[in-house]
């Protein structure tokens, strides 16, 4: 018999957010989308910025997605893997995340940085930071910083520095309580 005290399953979708081919975030992505979807109560999706079908002769919520919109609706919390592109995030990524707004409201994000460089994107989350405000995002704490990716995946994305299964699982836990948390708050806390 269904245990009807147990929680709805959390959904959480990740986006990866670069359209480039032979993109190194790829690898990252994959391996964070394979960690999330084993946490028990979790749903997740895979979202690629190459595959939406957005338009390029206008900009923000006139050009929604029905589909896209769809799933930021659903969304209780979004995981993006961003990597850094002139200290700065993906032109494509801001783009596709302008196309909402009422969706991400009180709403739980964790951003994955990756480098060529050392430092992980840590440029690129500061920069994303006031987006993720200004769109209603409510952001984690905790990051995961892929620098140097090339020496984190292999050519075919296998994991060679086991050092990201601790970290990617710190994300996802902090990211997943901030995520029931925020629901709860929205479906039982009037605004103020
Ligand atoms: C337009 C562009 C700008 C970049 N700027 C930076 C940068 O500011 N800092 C850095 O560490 N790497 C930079 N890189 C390298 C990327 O971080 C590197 O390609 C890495 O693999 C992640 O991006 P990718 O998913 O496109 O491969 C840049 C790459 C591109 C294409």
């Amino acid at each position: 018999m269904a245990d009807s005290t147990a929680a709805p399953s959390l959904f959480i979708p990740l986006i990866l957010g670069t359209p480039r081919q032979g993109r190194k975030s790829e690898h990252a992505a994959r391996f964070v989308f394979e960690q999330v979807k084993k946490r028990a109560g979790v749903e997740s999706e895979w979202i690629d910025v190459r595959e939406l079908p957005l338009r390029f002769d206008d900009a923000g919520e006139q050009i929604k997605d029905a589909k896209f919109s769809e799933t930021m609706k659903r969304a209780d919390a979004l995981i993006l893997v961003v990597p850094e592109y002139n200290h700065g995030y993906p032109g494509l990524l801001k783009h596709a995340l302008d196309s909402n707004l009422e969706e991400y409201i009180h709403k739980a994000v964790g951003i994955c940085g990756v480098s060529a460089g050392p430092f992980g994107g840590a440029r690129v989350i500061e920069n994303l930071l006031p987006v993720m405000r200004e769109l209603g995002l409510v952001v984690t704490s905790t990051d995961v910083n892929f620098g140097n990716i090339a020496k984190i995946f292999g050519e075919t994305g296998e994991l060679k520095d086991e050092n990201f299964v601790r970290r990617v699982s710190s994300f996802l836990d902090e990211l997943i309580w901030m995520a029931r948390v925020l629901r709860h708050g929205r479906e039982n806390i009037p605004p103020a």
